[in-house]
């Protein structure tokens, strides 16, 4: 199959004009078709796009979240290949088995990241990226995060990549120079991690439909606590318990300036992630300084109990949140319950 394309690409190389020739007025071929397109045989037809699971809103359909690109990102996202010395995957740090998401990990320099490893599920609806939203989609994303965590260029990168004969006929099928295919790939890939119909899902249809009882199960206490006295719902909103925004709640203790490098009037400030999934993560905060939801409530209620808290360090609502030891176990079985089994 690799060889059926070498008269190909040889043709490409001779139609290149060397420095001197006159440019001839030919139309540039467009950019899909820097591969030619193939049936290869060895390839299983993608799976059809994963469903939308219960509780979370529409998304608005993507022509770049195809079968084809979601089946390539699922075999890049998990090859060591990817890296410089083949030491570690887009997997590495975004572990599946704890939602996509780690704590803090050294990148490619050796040198430990500022930063945990976010959870990469429900993006689809996430328009900044980046614990301070610096990157308008991951396509500007992936450029220099590829380099930094993973340690190459993108566009060598990809073009290695494309000479396993297994990823070539991926990026065939999918179009596109190998550098497009593998940037549409893990993107689709990514945005297609959706993270809902957790047992609160469920739950919630019933238990909401007898207001003014006292709720005598743990989560549905931690519900109400949740979205009244604790504050969270005000800025973990459900469906997706993320208000997209930026804030001041966990401490900052590297000075990390966070959205402040977009927004001066926000230095110190971190976008609110979703807590869907939360459970399975195995550090919270952007500096990954809890370690269990458990510390998180307990971060939140320290954090509420000082006594004029400076509005440039902590958020001014966290002030406002009350919750006592007996209701921080019922406000963790709610958040637990936001997490598939
Ligand atoms: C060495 C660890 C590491 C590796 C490897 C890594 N990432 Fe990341 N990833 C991070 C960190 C840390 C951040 C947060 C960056 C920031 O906020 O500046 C992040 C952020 C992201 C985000 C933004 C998520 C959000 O909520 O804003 C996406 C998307 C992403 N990574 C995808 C990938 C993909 C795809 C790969 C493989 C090509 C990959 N990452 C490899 C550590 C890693
Ligand atoms: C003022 C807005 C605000 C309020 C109120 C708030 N949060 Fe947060 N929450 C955030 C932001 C922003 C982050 C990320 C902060 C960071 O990493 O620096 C966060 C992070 C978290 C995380 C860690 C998620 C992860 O993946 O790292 C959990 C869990 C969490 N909040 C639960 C709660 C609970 C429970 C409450 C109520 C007691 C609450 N939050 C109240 C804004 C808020």
């Amino acid at each position: 199959m690799k060889n059926a394309l070498l008269p190909l690409l040889a043709v490409a190389a001779i139609g290149c004009p060397k420095s001197g020739d006159k440019p001839k007025p030919v139309a540039e071929p467009a950019r899909r078709d820097a591969l030619p397109k193939v049936d290869d045989p060895t390839l299983p037809p993608a799976a059809a796009l994963p469903a939308m699971p219960a509780g979370l809103p529409d998304v608005p359909a993507n022509p770049r979240v195809t079968p084809d690109a979601v089946a390539f990102g699922e075999v890049l996202f998990r090859d060591p290949q990817l890296s410089h010395d083949r030491s570690r995957s887009c997997a590495t740090c975004h572990d599946p088995a704890h939602g996509f998401s780690g704590d803090v990990a050294t990148a490619a320099d050796g040198k430990p990241n500022f930063r945990r490893s976010p959870a990469l599920v429900n993006l689809a609806w996430v328009k900044d990226l980046g614990w301070d939203g610096r990157y308008a989609s991951i396509s500007d994303l992936l450029p220099p995060h590829i380099k930094g965590q993973l340690g190459e260029a993108i566009e060598p990168l990809a073009n290695r990549l494309a000479e396993n004969p297994l990823y070539h006929a991926h990026v065939a099928r999918i179009g596109g120079t190998p550098r497009d295919a593998i940037t549409q790939a893990l993107e689709a890939y990514v945005l297609t991690r959706y993270d809902g119909d957790a047992p609160w899902d469920s739950l919630e249809r019933t238990a909401l439909s007898r207001p003014g009882t006292t709720p005598s199960d743990p989560i549905v206490a931690g519900y109400q606590l949740f979205m009244g006295k604790a504050q969270c719902g005000v800025c973990h909103p459900p469906p997706l318990y993320t208000d997209g925004g930026y804030h001041r709640v966990a401490g900052n203790p590297l000075s990390d300036p966070g959205r402040g490098k977009i927004d001066p009037a926000l230095a110190g400030a971190f976008r609110t992630p979703t807590l869907r999934g939360a459970a399975r993560r195995p550090a919270f905060f952007h500096t990954g300084s809890a370690k269990s939801l458990d510390d998180v409530v307990l971060h939140y209620q320290q954090e509420a109990a000082v006594v004029n808290p400076d509005p440039a360090v902590i958020d001014p609502l966290v002030s406002k949140i009350r919750i006592s030891a007996g209701e921080a176990k019922d406000l963790v079985a709610f958040l637990r319950a936001l997490s598939a089994q």
